[in-house]
């Protein structure tokens, strides 16, 4: 298969992305949009991406002229009768999909194949409706498009052979990694990453820590390049609680449940960036940050914390104004549970510590050096170790290989490490007991440690299986 000419349908953020992806690696694109208005937003998505390279110097002025110019924008579908492919990326209604596949089923050659960009729907209801069932696939870019190095390539049950083969061979002259998923709600990658996304947002309505703090754990703490709330305002929240509504259509697990907050703050219009307003951009608060100091400090369960608190110049005492604990739970006035995680330190009180030593600690941690995270229970823990058990409980099932998500993970959400490497990173045994802790307070099936987790630690295995 020779794709020389690319149709892209729907030109907002992600289209336009697609878009200009081609057009980078010299491929003629038609761009087309419901109608004018639309498509001047469209090129101005590219000319912003692409202008900004140029701000960059990552583009030189007559590169960025000759992509723009291997763009041609319209308003007819019709234009796409000569594409080789066309790649749809119009709102995740299947109404409005279905209709533009009968369509473009009838528009385009025969040997043209139709790709989707949905991250929710189910491609093979879209291959039904054309008259070619065997040359549609979901083809799923990234947000951002021009820099996520990802392309999910789904095939359904009514592929003809060699269409996922020849879709990848392109993904790659794109510059991008292709992964071959099967056509199951959220792929691979909405699959394990919005549970873990919806999960934080639970945290934050059951008021177990702040959004700040929450996004700060998982960027600082565990090296992510966002944090939850962060990724939830660039994604769409509407997009988000559509992928959460359709994986729990699926598999109508606890886990997969769309938080409440979530559902409320689309019902109000809050969808993140494309709106101006999601879990960040709320008119900032009026009320000034409580502080408290505190001088003397004693250190229990960790020497280098101490030595840390030391060498920033708090004094230990008989009677400290704040003492910190690694490891057992606090039950005193002044103690406060600490948890250290690179330069995250997440604090904690138990029922009888004061407002008063939570702040002290969260303030001289923060003088040390740390960025502290204060909240009711640990988040990163919860958090993380929730969502590489998803990792192994998909690896399991037998949907995808591990490499394959490791992938996955890295390529599509710009993660340092795989979930499976970072297990092992980590210590498998530290993970699957960090789960066994989680399950045994919450009883929730999700940190309940995946059968295959554990069975490798059992048997002293520090390693997963890998072809
Ligand atoms: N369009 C084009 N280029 C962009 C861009 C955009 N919207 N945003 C950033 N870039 C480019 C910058 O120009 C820069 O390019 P350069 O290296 O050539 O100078 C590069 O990306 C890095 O950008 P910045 O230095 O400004 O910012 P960061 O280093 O903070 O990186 C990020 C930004 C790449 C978005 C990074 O934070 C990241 O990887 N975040 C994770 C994003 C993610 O998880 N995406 C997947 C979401 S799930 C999804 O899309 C599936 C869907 O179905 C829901």
């Amino acid at each position: 298969m020779v794709f020389e000419t690319v149709g892209v349908v729907g030109l907002g953020t992600m289209g336009a992305g697609i878009a200009e992806v081609f057009a980078r690696a010299g491929i003629r694109v038609v761009g087309v949009e419901a109608d004018q208005e639309a498509l001047d937003r469209g090129l101005g998505h590219l000319e912003a991406s692409t202008g900004r390279a140029l701000e960059k110097g990552r583009l030189s002025a007559g590169e960025r002229e000759e992509i723009l110019s291997r763009v041609t924008l319209t308003t007819s579908r019709d234009d796409l009768r000569d594409a080789d492919l066309v790649v749809e990326a119009i709102p995740e209604v299947m109404e409005y999909k279905v209709a533009l596949f009968t369509d473009l089923d009838r528009i385009c050659k025969p040997s043209a194949v139709l790709a989707t960009n949905t991250s929710s729907l189910q491609v093979t209801a879209l291959a039904a409706a054309t008259g070619r069932p065997g040359r549609v696939v979901g083809m799923h870019f990234f947000n951002p498009a021009p820099v996520m190095g990802l392309v999910e390539v789904v095939g359904t049950v009514v592929t003809e052979p060699g269409v996922v083969t020849s879709v990848s061979d392109l993904a790659v002259r794109l510059g991008k990694t292709p992964v071959a998923v099967g056509d199951r709600a959220g792929f691979v990658v909405n699959r394990l990453l919005l549970p873990y996304l919806n999960h934080a947002v639970t945290l934050l309505d059951h008021g177990v820590a702040a959004r700040d703090d929450i996004d700060n754990a998982m960027r600082l703490g565990v090296g992510l390049p966002m944090g939850p709330f962060s990724l939830l305002d660039l994604i769409g929240l509407d997009t988000s609680y559509e992928i959460m509504g359709v994986l729990f259509e699926e598999s109508r697990s606890e886990r997969h449940a769309p938080s409440p907050l979530l559902r409320s703050y689309v019902a109000a219009g809050w969808l993140g960036r494309k709106s101006g307003r999601g879990f960040y951009g709320e008119p900032a608060s009026e009320s000034t940050p409580e502080k408290a100091a505190a001088s003397t400090v004693r250190v229990e369960g960790s020497q280098e914390l101490a030595a840390t608190l030391a060498a920033a110049g708090f004094k230990d005492s008989a009677e400290p104004d704040v003492v910190l604990r690694v490891g057992e739970a606090a039950l005193e006035e002044r103690a406060v549970q600490v948890r250290v995680t690179g330069k995250v330190a997440e604090l904690s009180g138990s029922v009888l510590t004061s407002r008063q030593a939570v702040l002290c600690a969260r303030d001289l941690l923060r003088v040390a050096g740390y960025t502290p995270v204060p909240c009711r229970r640990f988040v990163i823990d919860a958090l993380l170790y929730a969502h590489l058990n998803d990792a192994v409980h998909m690896y399991s099932s037998g949907y995808a290989s591990i490499a394959d998500i490791d992938a996955a993970m890295r390529l599509g959400c710009g993660y340092p490490q795989g979930p499976f490497e970072l297990m092992e990173s980590i210590g498998l045994a530290k993970v699957r007991d960090g789960l066994r802790a989680l399950y045994a307070e919450h009883l929730a099936p999700s940190f309940a440690p995946a059968p295959l987790l554990d069975q490798l630690v059992t048997a002293g295995l520090d390693a997963f299986p890998r072809a």
